[in-house]
């Protein structure tokens, strides 16, 4: 199975195998966009699209190499059909539909959602589809926050989302906030090591609900802020030249340089809002819908202490907690690829008449 995962601003390329000895992973390619967006502030979609055009023959090329494979030997050709951009996703469904047409093989289309979902499975035996066990799936990446019940494949339901903004997105604007680089979440990581989690007392917001709300927390952060003496997105100024030249809050002036506490105090307050929330949510799901499995994917999963978190709430309640290696819970087209290998398994393929679509749901 030969994947390409074109849905933001990641070029992703993989061959899985399957073979009576099980399935292994011949190649893995991603090329990342960040530096050629950072300088807008945000994703630039046509800029996205002229990337992925150049990147997906090089990484067809490199993963091809890489796999020892010659084209004829692929079976089927898999892309990522929605949600995401659409002139992104048109990419790399042209290639793989391409492809396809051009071997005479099987053309997949792949929810991404739904690669991130399975993710955790990845690299489980073989053994049909008790391959993915019921589950609480809590999918939380820059773009998404949800939760799915998971009862096998393709039988998905979405129980809770986001009303705002996505948890990666609270860590990606918050990050910039605090002048720190972009993607934000593993910067906001890095600083939070060694933080009080408790000194600043960030909102949870909808507890009582399987919804999610950030943009409360990312707001309460941004109002925060000059109180300490902190203009919020300038605050890198603040590592230059004191801030008590630019600002005067109502405890005095802010120096991260002179006080690093404080910065790891914020992060490790904000980090642990946003963890409070999506674990108590998703511990509380797969209570009400006894599930015994809790699963977690997306790039905010990486998260090392959201995932110490989970697992620990996860086995006091009795509950089993799956996460992916880190590597693929940030988009990546192995994923998309072992997606289309169970799809394909239990009998599905996809026409290459079928249309990408931006706003495509799991459910
Ligand atoms: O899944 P992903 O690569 O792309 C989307 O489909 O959105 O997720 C990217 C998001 C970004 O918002 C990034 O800040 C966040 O995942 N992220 C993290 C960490 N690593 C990546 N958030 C918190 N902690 C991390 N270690
Ligand atoms: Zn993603």
């Amino acid at each position: 199975m030969l994947a390409l995962e074109t849905s933001c601003d990641e070029t992703a390329v993989a061959i899985l195998r399957e073979n009576r000895s099980g399935r292994e992973l011949l190649a893995s390619e991603v090329a990342s966009q960040v530096t050629a967006h950072e300088k807008f502030g945000g994703i630039v979609p046509e800029i996205a699209s002229r990337n992925h055009l150049i990147y997906a023959p090089q990484l067809l090329d490199r993963a091809a190499t890489a796999a020892r494979t010659g084209w004829s030997e692929i079976d089927a050709f898999a892309a990522t059909s929605g949600p995401g951009l659409a002139s992104s996703l048109m990419i790399g469904a042209s290639v793989a539909k391409g492809l396809a047409i051009g071997f005479g093989k099987r053309y997949l289309a792949i929810n991404h959602l739904e690669g991130h979902l399975l993710s955790p499975f990845f690299g489980a035996e073989k053994d049909g589809d008790s391959d993915i066990k019921p589950n609480v799936s809590l999918i939380v990446s820059g773009g998404h926050t949800m939760l799915v019940v998971v009862r096998g494949l393709t039988n998905y339901r979405l129980i809770g989302y986001t009303v705002d903004d996505a948890a990666g997105e609270a860590f990606d604007k918050v990050a910039k906030m605090l002048g720190l680089g972009y993607p934000g979440g593993p910067e906001i990581e890095k600083h939070a090591r060694g933080g009080d989690s408790k000194r600043f007392d960030f909102p949870r917001s909808m507890l009582g609900s399987e919804n999610f709300s950030f943009s409360g927390l990312k707001t309460a952060v941004r109002y925060f802020l000059p109180k300490i003496g902190v203009i919020p997105s300038e605050a890198q100024r603040s590592r230059e030249t004191p801030l008590n030249d630019a600002v005067t809050g109502t405890s005095g002036s802010l120096d991260f340089a002179r006080d690093d506490k404080l910065l790891s105090d914020i992060c490790a307050s904000f980090q642990q809002a946003i963890i409070d929330v999506l674990v108590t949510k998703t511990i509380a799901a797969a209570k009400k819908y006894r599930v015994d499995l809790v699963t977690i994917c997306g790039g905010v999963s990486c998260n090392q202490e959201l995932r110490r978190q989970m697992r620990d709430a996860s086995s006091r309640n009795g509950i089993e907690f799956k996460s992916a290696e880190t590597w693929l819970c940030t988009d990546n087209a192995a994923m998309i690829a072992f997606a289309a290998l169970l799809r394909l398994r239990a009998g599905f393929e996809s026409q290459v008449t079928e249309e990408i679509d931006p706003n495509l749901k799991l459910a």
